[in-house]
């Protein structure tokens, strides 16, 4: 049997008025938003969004405002075709893949400031990325009307960034945070390993073994904050090849960073670059 591709909407109008039309008839709506580039990490997203409502949702758009002027906007995988092969086995009601014209006018001028989270981590390497985001999250999330949202926690401050907005702006939308999905050797699943080279594809294999030093002195009884950054940076520092941005220890509910002291529920948030390719990871320290 050959399966079709999944329906596509690219109209703002029309996604507007499938969802409503939907709503209407009691369906319930779980929604994925991606910038494409599909690997295994957005599929089990996709697949776990079936047990939550009556309909999914998946978006394609790979979002201008989240990129800064120096970053990889106009070289980001674009593979809309392969995408939709990609999910055509899975039970997805529609594909949204919006035009940045559309989306963007020519005087579009209102945008979701997060003004705490945003600011520590990947915040300095990347101004105005997570005003782009939740900018981005909020016009999706209001034109596909979805009742659920599932994020990967690969990209962890973006989700707590969303969960903090969901909460101020009271928007009646759970968000479901799914663990990382990873490579057999460890290396956390991102559309943008497909830059990695031979070589540096070996050595990015550094990140997560750093991020389980980290894990093993928390597991072992190590509190102190400093020691543990200390010891992640150390474990990074033997690769010339890699450039470390951050390693940080922050609280899992709100990423703050108060005193030496891991008082509760932590997590290590990273951020490096090999061969010219950022990658962000992370990894929950307790419950
Ligand atoms: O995580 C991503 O792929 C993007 O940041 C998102 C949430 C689709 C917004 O453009």
């Amino acid at each position: 049997m050959t399966l079709s591709l999944p329906r596509t909407i690219i109209s703002l109008n029309e996604m507007l008025s499938v969802s409503r039309d939907w709503k209407k008839a009691g369906e319930t709506i779980a929604f994925i938003p991606t910038m494409g580039a599909l690997h295994e990490g957005h599929l089990a997203l996709m697949q776990y969004a079936e047990s939550l409502a009556s309909k999914v949702v998946v978006s394609i758009f790979v979002n201008p405002s989240q990129f800064g002027p120096n970053e990889d906007f106009s070289k980001y995988p674009r593979t809309l075709r392969d995408d939709l092969e990609k999910i055509k086995h899975l039970k997805i009601d529609a594909v949204f893949t919006p035009n940045a014209s559309e989306m963007y006018p020519p005087d579009f001028q209102t945008w979701v400031d997060n003004s705490m989270m945003s600011l520590d981590f990947c915040g300095p390497f990347r101004p105005q990325h997570f005003r782009g985001v939740a900018t981005i999250v909020l016009k999706l999330f209001h034109l596909v009307d979805c009742d659920h949202a599932i994020f990967g926690k690969k990209d962890y401050q973006q989700v707590k960034i969303i969960e903090q907005m969901v909460r101020d702006l009271n928007m009646p939308i759970k968000i479901h945070p799914m663990e990382t999905i990873r490579e057999e050797d460890g290396l956390a699943l991102s559309s943008r390993n497909r830059y990695l080279d031979e070589s540096s594809r070996h050595v990015s294999l550094a990140l997560p073994v750093a991020l389980n030093v980290a894990f093993d002195m928390f597991q072992s009884g190590v509190r102190s904050r400093s020691e543990i950054e200390n010891a992640f940076a150390e474990e990074i520092a033997r690769y010339p090849e890699i450039q470390l941005e951050y390693g940080k220890v922050a609280n899992q509910s709100d990423l703050r960073r108060d005193g030496d002291e891991i008082t509760e529920a932590s997590v290590f948030l990273a951020a490096v670059r090999v061969g010219g390719v950022r990658l962000i990871d992370n990894l929950e320290l307790g419950q």
